[in-house]
């Protein structure tokens, strides 16, 4: 035990994120704790050992970001200035480490950690989707222990309840399933504040847009694809150059909410954006550069700020935290 604790405190991030995860257990009024949150997905994916509880499939990569020039005028982040190394995740929503490629109601993950230099880092973790599934963390282990009874009628029941949690879904079958993880769309979904070196706050939501386009597969096409074509498919387009996304910001106005991540923004598809720079993906890196730590939401800088009312985004953080804790703990 003792010598575990060692190598997790050797590593910044995970005792950042233990520290984050004792202050939102307090916040969290511990209806739903970081270990129920855990506990619930291992009830409906299983335990793997080393692995992540969550979006446990995925891919390790390397590059680069470089900011816009606009970027500065909206926050003063210091990875909004000026390049800075990238470690970055693909991955595919859920705990299942087999999850099909091809499954058109499934999320894809993309997550960047931003090196600030001298160990600091600052990171965002999205999905291919626009919103999440449930508004709250207690509805996420409600939803998933509805799930692990395999009871067809309870889990219609859970969605006859709770009406927003079918949203996702309807966004993911009225969408093609992404012919590469370098071909689709990938969201913030929670609403962050930005504070620019004037002082000045604006509310934003991430988007990030891949330079080559949406590709979608025919439900035709996914079928021949088969459930592991992903990893091959972006190892050859790496081989051919970056794959790169412009990261944005989709601002928000007065009065947009920033407290249930199942809700869009009224007419949000046309809000003014300003371009925050380029994500340039140069290569796949070893799984054990991304096992080492956790993408975490709430690793946020100066600059930046998270909802302060939202209670996915407080519950999120606290529970990779464990994730984290746990993966390294069983790792072979
Ligand atoms: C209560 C809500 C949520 C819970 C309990 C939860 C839980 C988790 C856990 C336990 C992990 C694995 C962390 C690790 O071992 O490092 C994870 C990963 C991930 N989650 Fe969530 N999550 C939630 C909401 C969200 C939302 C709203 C998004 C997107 C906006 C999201 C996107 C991701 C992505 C992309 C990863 C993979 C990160 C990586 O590649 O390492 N999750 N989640």
């Amino acid at each position: 035990m003792r010598r575990v604790s060692i190598r997790l405190c050797a590593l910044g991030t995970l005792c950042g994120a233990l520290a984050l995860a004792g202050s939102a257990v307090a916040s969290l009024a511990a209806d739903a704790t970081p270990a129920d949150l855990v506990d619930a997905l291992n009830g409906v994916f299983g335990k793997h050992a080393g692995d992540r509880a969550a979006h446990t499939k995925g891919i390790c990569l390397t590059g680069q970001f470089t900011p816009s020039a606009d970027a500065p005028k909206l926050s003063k982040a210091p990875h909004l200035a000026k390049p800075v190394p990238i470690i970055a995740r693909f991955s595919l929503g859920g705990g299942n480490p087999e999850a099909p490629d091809n499954a058109q109601d499934n999320v894809r993950g993309l997550a960047v950690k931003f090196d600030l230099g001298s160990g600091a880092s600052t990171d965002i973790v999205t999905i291919s989707a626009p919103m999440f599934f449930v508004k709250t963390p207690e509805l996420f282990v409600e939803f998933l222990k509805t799930v692990a009874t395999g009871d067809q009628d309870k889990i219609k029941a859970f969605f006859g309840a709770h009406p927003e949690s079918t949203l996702l879904n309807a966004w993911l079958t009225s969408h093609l399933v992404p012919a590469s993880y370098a071909g689709v769309d990938y969201f913030g979904v929670h609403a962050f504040t930005f504070t620019n070196a004037a002082g000045e706050a604006q509310v934003i939501k991430y988007k990030l847009i891949p330079e080559a386009g949406e590709l979608g597969l025919t439900p035709d096409e996914a079928k021949a694809k088969g459930p592991d074509f992903y990893a091959g498919e972006l190892k050859d387009r790496l081989a051919k150059g970056p794959v790169a996304f412009d990261l944005t910001a989709i601002l928000g106005k007065q009065g947009d909410p920033t407290n249930d991540p199942t809700q869009r923004w009224s007419d949000e598809d046309n809000r003014p954006t300003v371009p925050l720079g380029k994500i340039s993906i140069e290569a796949i890196a070893p799984d054990a550069t991304c096992n080492a730590f956790s993408f975490l939401p709430g690793n946020v800088v100066d600059g930046i700020a998270g909802p302060t009312d939202d209670p996915v985004f407080a519950a999120r953080s606290p529970a990779y935290a464990v994730s984290l804790i746990r993966r390294l703990q069983s790792a072979k």
